[in-house]
């Protein structure tokens, strides 16, 4: 379990901090709250105290023999500032220290997170974009805002992420230790879901598919400090924090997204499950039984392959291609055997072979892969978290870059 602080800067997205808090401390983590002044106009010292468990301070003079700022910035393994204003990021840009959460900035040596909330406008200041790349630049991670409503009647991006996306993000930063954000600069573009293929207004042909992979490969990128598309396809888990969500239905349109998102991203990995074909004609209204009894017979056509599209086009040489392969062994070859032909007929550089069965693989929590480079490389990922295996292909990926 880890030492964390949580720094509050004063908006009044606070409130929903506490919430972060809670989640943080509930799963064993010890976690020191360092509010701003103003964080304590919106939400009180006794919140703080009480969800923590810990005495709570503001300012350097409090416990003045401790020398708190050193001591709290030392032993965190990761300072968490949320929200994270457009004047506290300012001050830890410059590195002013004029109270105990900007002091404690310098001190602290793990990861830092800086979780900004605010409205649009203040966001898109060429003031804060610069104090924000600066920040990024010295190595800290600056979650994007999540697009919705703000405060008041207006709605843009600017919005804090939800609690739990904020949790799962900093569990993501957590796992990665002091290994720092080594995606930091890069943009990589994820696929999640499966694709619906429309026959009339109420019926599909769809994918077994969960987008949990998609979704765990596109929260490791991020706090790996990488700016993130995720394309979704039919996808019903919460938006991962500091990404950029897409929502799709069809092959057609995961297709027309992917092909826009990829043009100059480092890496695009396929994880969706993307229907090879889909009903040659679709009817405006509901198909009826008919009065003879006889069945519609449904005429289908091949949808475009995407991985092979992008992989065969790439906007620079270096782009990094990354497939999924969901495979089950058979009389003319092995799991591996189909997923070494797969590689090539796709003309990607990574391919993560699945093995699947009734159960296996699908809408569960855990995955297994081997992980195959066009470079001959084969990499086994035993089973274990989605986000374990996200974090290889990352690794695999970042070393191809
Ligand atoms: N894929 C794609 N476009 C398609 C079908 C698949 O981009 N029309 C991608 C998937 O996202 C995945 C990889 O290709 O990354 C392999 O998917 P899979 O369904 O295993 O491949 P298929 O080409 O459909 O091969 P198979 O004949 O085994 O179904």
């Amino acid at each position: 379990m880890a030492e964390i602080v949580l720094g509050v800067g004063g908006g009044i997205a606070a409130y929903k901090v506490a919430d972060v808090l809670r989640r943080l401390t509930e799963s064993g983590h010890g976690v020191t709250v360092v509010p701003t002044r103003s964080a304590l106009r919106f939400v009180g010292e006794p919140t703080w105290a009480a969800l923590s468990g810990r005495p709570v301070r503001t300012e350097v003079f409090d416990d003045v023999h401790e020398v708190p700022h050193v001591r709290i910035g030392r032993h965190a393994d990761l300072v968490l500032v949320a929200p994270a204003t457009a004047d506290l990021m300012a001050k830890a840009a410059a590195g002013l220290a004029d109270d105990l959460l900007t002091s404690t900035l310098l001190t602290a040596r793990g990861p830092v997170v800086f979780v900004p909330a605010m409205h649009t406008e203040m966001w898109e200041h060429p003031a804060t974009v610069a104090n924000v790349e600066t920040l990024r630049r010295r190595g800290a991670l600056v979650v994007e805002p999540a697009v919705g409503r703000l405060t008041g009647a207006d709605t843009g991006k600017g919005r804090l992420p939800e609690p739990a996306d904020i949790f799962a993000y900093v569990s993501d930063v957590l796992t990665r230790g002091d290994a720092g954000p080594d995606l930091a600069g890069r943009h990589v573009v994820v696929s999640a879901g499966g694709t619906r293929e429309h026959l009339d207004p109420v019926r599909f042909l769809g994918n077994r598919s969960s987008g949990r992979q998609g979704y765990a490969l596109a929260r490791a990128a991020a706090a790996r400090g990488a700016r993130v598309t995720l394309v979704a396809a039919n996808v019903a888990l919460p938006d991962p924090a500091g990404v950029d969500l897409v929502r799709v239905g069809s092959a057609a349109q995961l297709y027309d997204a992917m092909v826009e998102a990829s043009a100059g991203a480092d890496a695009v990995v396929m994880a969706a499950a993307v229907a090879d074909f889909r009903p040659a004609a679709y009817t405006g209204t509901k198909i009826k039984k008919s009065a003879d009894g006889t069945s519609p017979v449904i005429e289908l056509e091949r949808t475009s392959d995407i991985l092979a599209h992008l992989a065969a086009h790439r906007p620079s040489p270096k782009q990094v291609v990354v497939g999924f392969a969901a495979e089950t062994g058979d009389a003319s070859g092995s799991v591996l055997d189909h997923g070494r032909a797969k590689l090539a007929a796709k003309g990607c550089d990574l391919l993560v072979v699945n093995e699947v069965g009734a159960d296996r693989g699908f809408e569960t929590e855990d995955n297994a892969a081997v992980v195959l480079g066009a470079d001959g490389s084969s990499v086994t990922v035993e089973s274990g978290p989605k986000s374990a295996l996200a974090h290889v292909v990352w690794d695999l990926v970042r070393a191809r870059l």
